[in-house]
């Protein structure tokens, strides 16, 4: 086929080729332009948003792949990744403008969830998105010490400012009452002071809220889920049998409430010796693995324990340790599995949550 002839059947293929965010075909979002066709090397420009930069790669890979496949004569094919903006919808009744709410959540305490979470914040926007990070455990906010960070929110016309960790916004009780502080919570107050952090702080536009979810899921989730359509939520256990049966108890509970599971990750997954590298399994590994098989849930990947991020993350510079290759690695493979887990959740509209009325 001659490459005028080519040059025509391109914009076609784009029909059948979806832009992952909002499962429109290519042809009708203008995402993929500058067409160049010359001795049948094809080269492209493609558009993602920030919220599809952390599986941009993987994305520009499959547009290889459809034209290489899809249109005789194509021998080669260049693709030029490029940034484009969307702004965010309204999210709930509350206001909030962000495309999608993930919580990170446990059926036990203690499996690093906190850790994770801000890990996971960290991590989404070294990869291109635009994040903002909430700690809902209002009994005992851990985010602020692991992320280094103090001071009490100034209001400006009404509106809480977050405290920044870097450019990412973050919101915590840990910001409202003193270090040693113990908080006494009655229901009311505890929905009323989730109900703030989503709906009264400054939040400004994000592709991703992560929400660090206290031990024992059940009344914030519910919380949560009435205010907003909580895109998915990530469960983390642990790989002993124990912490993966409470796991699978997490799991029931958010698909009663309607909020789509995006994944299972397991963490302290075998010990990383810091000298030789090597990695040793002590409860076991693989466990989580299967659990997720079991239950027909995406299964995101393992985080070893390793000491520097605990003794790191302790002395509140989780940011600056989220850095070293060694320990972003996992987590790197942990984001990009939760956003292509987010992807298929818009591909099947039907299991996106609606928000549950206020009883
Ligand atoms: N992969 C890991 N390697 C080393 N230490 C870890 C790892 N994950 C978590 N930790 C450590 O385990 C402890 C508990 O982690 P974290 O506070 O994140 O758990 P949590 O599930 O949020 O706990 P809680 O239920 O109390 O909220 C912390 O000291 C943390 O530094
Ligand atoms: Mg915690």
């Amino acid at each position: 086929m001659s490459d005028a002839a080519i040059h025509q059947q391109l914009p076609l293929a784009l029909d059948s080729f979806k832009d992952p965010e909002s499962n429109r075909p290519m042809s009708k979002t203008g995402q993929v332009g500058d067409w160049a066709v010359s001795d049948g090397v094809v080269s492209c420009r493609l558009s993602l948003t920030s919220m599809m930069q952390p599986i941009a790669g993987e994305v520009a890979d499959s547009l290889r792949d459809h034209l290489l496949t899809t249109v005789p004569g194509v021998k080669q094919v260049n693709v030029k990744l490029d940034i484009t903006y969307r702004p965010a919808p309204t999210v709930g009744q509350i206001g909030l403008k962000v495309k999608s709410v993930i919580a990170v959540a446990a059926g036990k305490g203690g499996v690093g969830k906190s850790t994770l979470a801000a890990s996971i914040a960290l991590t989404l926007e070294r990869l291109g998105a635009k994040v903002g990070l909430m700690d809902a455990d209002v009994y005992g906010p851990s985010i602020p010490h692991l992320l280094g960070l103090e001071g009490r929110p100034e209001i400006v016309d009404g509106k809480i400012q977050p405290i920044k960790s870097g450019e990412m916004p973050v919101m915590s009780m840990g910001f409202l009452i003193g270090k040693d502080q113990a908080v006494v919570w009655r229901g009311p107050m505890l929905h009323g002071s989730i109900t703030q952090f989503l709906r009264d702080t400054a939040w400004g536009e994000l592709d991703y809220l992560i929400i660090d979810m206290p031990p024992g899921t059940g009344d914030v989730a519910l919380t949560l889920s009435q205010l907003l359509p909580l895109s998915g939520v990530a469960i983390v256990c642990t790989p002993q049998e124990v912490a993966l049966l409470d796991a699978g108890k997490a799991i029931a509970m958010f698909e009663k409430t309607n909020v789509p599971v995006l994944g299972v990750v397991e963490n302290m997954s075998g010990f990383t010796d810091p000298e030789s590298g090597k990695t040793f399994d002590i409860f076991g590994k693989g466990g989580a693995r299967s659990k997720a098989e079991e239950l027909g849930v995406p299964f995101l990947g393992e985080v070893p324990i390793q000491i520097k991020l605990r003794s790191e993350s302790d002395e509140g510079r989780l940011a600056d340790v989220i850095q070293d290759p060694m320990i972003a690695k996992p987590f790197e493979n942990i984001c990009r599995g939760l956003v292509r887990s987010l992807v298929s959740q818009i591909a099947s509209r039907s299991s996106i949550s609606a928000p549950l009325p206020i009883l």
